[in-house]
C-alpha cells in the first residue's frame, strides 16, 4: 500500500523509535545532534546487512580477504592520501541568522534558507570534515591523529602487508567494516548523514589494463546485491558521474542510487582510484606498495577498483523499502518486508497463554530454534497483537504454542506475508523452517 509517499519517512523514524531500531543518541540529555544509537532490534538489522556483505564479499570468493584497521591514524596517511588538503566542503555563514550551509548544495547564493534573508550569505571557505584529536598526554601539534573520514586508507597502508602474508595476488580484494567519521556540515535525513557512520568498502587491486573491465563487473554486482536482498528494481538505479564530478583520485565514479522519500540519493559508490593511492603511500611512505609478477619479472603498481558502501545508510534503504500498510479486517496492518535474511528476528515464539503448562514447551521449542536462528520470545498480551508487533518488526515466521499442543505435539506456524498458518509436529519444525527461511 506504501509506495513512495511522502508520510514514509515520518513512519520510518517513529517505528524506527518505537519498536527500538534506532535512538537519538544522548536522549535523556536532551539528545545529540544527528548521532544515533541503534537499539536492541537496529543492532540486529545492521548486525544482518554487515554480515550478508562481508558473505558476498568475503566469504564466497576466493579472491578477497578481510581487514580490520585501526580508526585512529597520524597525519601522515591523510597528507598522503590528500584528505588534509582536499576532503573539505565549501561552507558559507548566514550573518543574519547564524546558519551554517553547504554552498554546493544551495540553489540561491544570495539567498539564506533558513531565515530568507538576502544578501546575508558569507563568502565560501573550504571547511576540512576530518575530526582532529591528540594522542597521549602532551598537547602539541606532534600528538595530533584524525579519526578516519573513511576506511579505504586502511587497506591501502596495509597492502604489502597482507600481499606478503596472504599468497594473493592481482585480481584480489581487500574488504573492511567499520566505523568512519565525517565532520558534515549539513548532517540529517535521520542516519542517512551523520559525523558518525559505518563504512563496507573493498579494494580491489588489478592490472591497470584490466581496470576498467573490473570497474564494469564491480557496478553490476554490487547493484545485484541490493536486488537480490530484497530492493526493488523500480527504486534502485546506477548513476555515473561525469568528469567534473569525480573525486580527485578517480578516473571513473558510479553510485548506486535509491529511490528516498525525499528523491533519488546515494547508497553507495563504485570508482576506479587508478593508481593514485598506493602511489601516494609510496611516495610519501618510502616503501614499495607494488606487484611483482614472478612469471615475467615486471614490477607494476595495481589499479584500485572500489565498491563503498554505507552499512547505516543501507540499513536505513532497507528499512524503507520493506515497509508497507495493508488493511486487514478494518485494520491497518504494518509489516516490514524484509528479507529473512536481514530481518532482525528469523523466528518468534509465542505461547498462546501465559498459563505454566503452556510456558514449559515454549521454553523447549525456543531452545530447539536458538541454536539455528535469532528468535525472539514474547509471552505477554493477546496473541493478535503480538503477532502484529512481529509484523512491524519484520519477523518472518511466529511459532505458536497452544493448549492442543499438549495433546498433538505440534505448534502453528504463521507466515509474515500472507498470514497464512501450518500445524506442524515439533519434531519436524527445524526442517519445516529450514527450509523457508533459505538463509
Ligand atoms: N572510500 C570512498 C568513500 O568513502 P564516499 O562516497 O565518501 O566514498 C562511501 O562514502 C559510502 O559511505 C557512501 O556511499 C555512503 O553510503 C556512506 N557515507 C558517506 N558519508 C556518510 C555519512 N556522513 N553518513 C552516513 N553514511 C555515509
Amino acid at each position: 500500500m506504501v509506495t513512495n509517499d511522502e508520510t514514509l519517512f515520518e513512519k520510518v523514524v517513529n517505528l524506527s523509535k518505537r519498536r527500538g531500531f534506532i535512538f537519538q543518541s544522548a536522549e535523556i540529555y536532551g539528545g545529540f545532534r544527528s548521532t544515533y544509537d541503534y537499539g536492541p532490534i537496529g543492532v540486529q538489522l545492521l548486525r544482518n546487512v554487515k554480515d550478508q556483505w562481508w558473505r558476498t564479499m568475503v566469504q564466497l570468493r576466493q579472491d578477497v580477504v578481510g581487514l580490520d584497521a585501526s580508526i585512529l591514524s597520524p597525519p601522515a596517511i591523510w597528507e598522503a592520501s590528500g584528505h588534509l588538503t582536499n576532503f573539505s566542503d565549501p561552507l558559507v555563514d548566514c550573518k543574519e541568522c547564524g546558519a551554517r550551509h553547504r554552498e554546493d548544495k544551495l540553489e540561491d547564493l544570495t539567498t539564506c534558507p533558513s531565515c530568507g534573508k538576502t544578501g546575508s550569505l558569507t563568502e565560501a571557505r573550504e571547511f576540512n570534515l576530518m575530526f582532529k584529536t591528540q594522542a597521549g598526554p602532551v598537547v602539541d601539534t606532534s600528538a595530533e591523529v584524525y579519526l578516519r573520514p573513511e576506511t579505504a586508507q586502511g587497506m591501502f597502508i596495509n597492502f604489502a602487508n597482507v600481499l606478503n602474508t596472504s599468497r594473493k595476488k592481482p585480481p584480489f580484494g581487500i574488504a573492511q567494516i567499520g566505523k568512519s567519521f565525517r565532520n558534515e556540515i549539513t548532517p540529517g535525513n535521520f542516519v542517512f548523514r551523520t559525523r558518525e557512520f559505518e563504512q563496507m568498502e573493498m579494494e580491489y587491486f588489478v592490472p591497470p589494463a584490466e581496470a576498467d573491465e573490473w570497474y564494469r563487473y564491480w557496478c553490476k554486482e554490487r547493484h545485484n546485491w541490493y536486488l537480490d536482498l530484497g530492493i526493488p528494481d523500480s527504486k534502485l538505479r546506477l548513476q555515473e558521474h561525469a568528469e567534473d564530478e569525480l573525486s580527485h583520485y578517480s578516473a571513473a565514479t558510479a553510485d548506486i542510487e535509491f529511490l528516498f522519500p525525499w528523491g533519488w540519493d546515494e547508497l553507495e559508490g563504485i570508482a576506479n582510484r587508478t593508481d593514485f593511492d598506493l602511489k601516494q603511500h609510496s611516495e610519501a611512505s618510502g616503501s614499495r606498495l607494488e606487484y611483482h609478477d614472478a612469471n615475467n619479472d615486471e614490477r607494476y603498481t595495481p589499479y584500485v577498483i572500489e565498491p563503498a558502501a554505507g552499512a547505516t545508510r543501507a540499513a536505513m534503504a532497507f528499512l524503507m523499502a520493506a515497509y508497507d500498510e495493508e488493511e486487514v479486517n478494518d485494520d491497518i496492518r504494518t509489516v516490514l518486508r524484509l528479507d529473512p535474511r536481514i530481518a532482525p528476528y528469523k523466528i518468534a515464539v509465542l505461547p498462546l497463554s501465559k498459563k505454566p503448562e503452556l510456558i514449559e514447551p515454549s521454553q523447549e521449542v525456543l531452545g530447539l530454534l536458538q541454536p539455528h536462528w535469532m528468535c525472539d520470545y514474547d509471552q505477554t498480551q493477546a496473541i493478535g497483537r503480538r503477532y502484529r508487533r512481529q509484523d512491524e518488526i519484520g519477523t518472518p515466521y511466529c511459532v505458536t504454542i497452544d493448549f492442543d499442543t499438549l495433546d498433538d505435539q505440534a505448534v502453528t506456524v504463521r507466515e509474515r506475508d500472507t498470514m497464512t498458518q501450518d500445524r506442524i509436529p515439533i519434531v519436524g519444525l527445524v526442517e519445516y523452517l529450514s527450509e523457508r527461511l533459505n538463509l
